[in-house]
């Protein structure tokens, strides 16, 4: 039984929970893998872990996208590095089985004296699925798993009006963090209400958190929250980017959704980006963040960035004067807060004293969904049944 709402403390710190989450949660829902721009042409391909998986998505010769496991049917090695580009073969490093980019065995060296009879139509890649959804590839370690678009479900509706076509990435911008955190810390993190206001009173000011909207849609989670009035009237002004150009000017907001069971999407009135939360081990989480932002000239960018200065400057000048500099709340940036108090978190989960506080009837509503979801994959084979 789930106790009072609550995943076992146990589940942030064991690393039996770690493989069983891997195993019935990240091996079998859709994962993130990369940006439609990261496979362009036949023979280009990325490789993604899901859960206990492997899996390589390429470019085929008639530019059909394709997935396989990352595993020689030979001894099992893996095929390919993370990413890169193959001519018209996927070699084997090992001993140079060679596979052709619809996954099938080519040939083998030695053949008619070591594999006289053995069948290459039998040893094929094995297949996974990917499927391009706004501009993101996702994939599933299955062949034949449910579609993205009925996993996703309703929460299409409420992820924003962002069209991340229409965006390019800030690939000088790609954020690659570990956590010495449990990935559910930094995902309860990610959907928690309660510590808008108060963590990021001074990064997060811009945004009218008394009048957040949050729910979620099966399990995953849509969270909208509009900008403040004063900033929102002076939003030309006060936006550290250029704004999006094809958002209204009364739908710029910030819509923050998560899709199970660690994507979060965050977007702006300048910039949209896709949050990858990555299971390293029970207390370490790497987060990789992908930002997309409207194309301008370096001259718009420029002049953007000075325009927003007044705004930055008053930021920094309402800090707390005895706040050190070099400490993760004095950063002036909200990702450095929340990986301070995730990491501040998990310190605590192995304590005997530790026990679980009341929690927040709105505000922390999300974080107590989010385990009962959780808890449903893994609770046939938790052990504290
Ligand atoms: S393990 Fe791949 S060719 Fe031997
Ligand atoms: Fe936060």
């Amino acid at each position: 039984m789930l106790k009072n709402d609550y995943l076992p403390a146990k589940s942030y710190t064991d690393p039996a929970y770690f493989t069983l989450e891997q195993e019935h949660i990240f091996s079998k829902t859709w994962a993130f893998a990369g940006l439609r721009e990261d496979i362009t042409k036949p023979g280009q391909f990325i490789s993604v872990q899901a859960g206990l998986n492997n899996i390589i998505v390429i470019m085929d010769e008639n530019h059909t996208l394709r997935a396989y496991h990352n595993i020689c049917p030979h001894r099992g090695t893996q095929l390919l590095a993370p990413k890169g580009k193959v001519d018209k073969h996927i070699t084997c490093p090992y001993h140079d089985w060679r596979f052709d980019l619809n996954g099938q065995l080519r040939s083998l060296p030695k053949k008619n004296i070591e594999f006289k009879d053995l069948d290459k139509k039998c040893f094929a890649l094995k297949a996974a699925s990917v499927e391009l959804w706004r501009g993101m590839l996702w994939v599933h370690p299955e062949e034949n798993p449910i579609k993205l678009s009925q996993w996703l479900g309703e929460i299409v509706d409420h992820i924003g009006p962002h069209d991340v076509e229409k965006l390019v990435e800030a690939t000088n911008d790609v954020v690659v963090k570990d956590v010495a955190a449990n990935w559910k810390i930094v995902i309860e993190n990610y959907i928690d209400h309660y510590h808008l206001a108060q963590l990021h009173a001074g990064t997060l000011n811009m945004y009218d958190h008394a009048k957040a909207n949050f729910q979620f849609f099966g399990p995953h989670f849509a969270f909208h929250e509009p900008l403040t009035k004063s900033y929102h009237d002076n939003i030309e002004r006060n936006s550290p980017l250029p704004l999006i150009k094809h958002i209204e000017k009364a739908d710029l907001a910030a819509w923050v959704p998560m899709l199970f069971p660690g994507i979060g999407l965050t977007a702006s009135e300048s910039s949209w980006s896709v949050f990858q939360v990555i299971p390293l081990a029970v207390d370490k989480t790497r987060i990789v963040i992908r930002t997309k932002i409207q194309p301008s000239s370096d001259l718009t960018y420029l002049s953007q960035s000075m325009r927003s200065a007044f705004y930055w400057r008053n930021l920094i000048f309402a800090k707390d004067a005895t706040a050190s500099d070099d400490h993760p709340l004095a950063s002036e940036d909200f990702l450095a807060e929340d990986i301070y108090v995730c990491e501040q978190l998990q310190r605590s989960l192995t304590s005997p004293m530790y026990q679980q506080g009341p929690s927040a009837l709105f505000g922390e509503a999300p974080v107590r969904e989010y385990q009962r979801i959780v808890w449903q994959y893994i609770k046939a084979y938790s052990p504290e049944q």
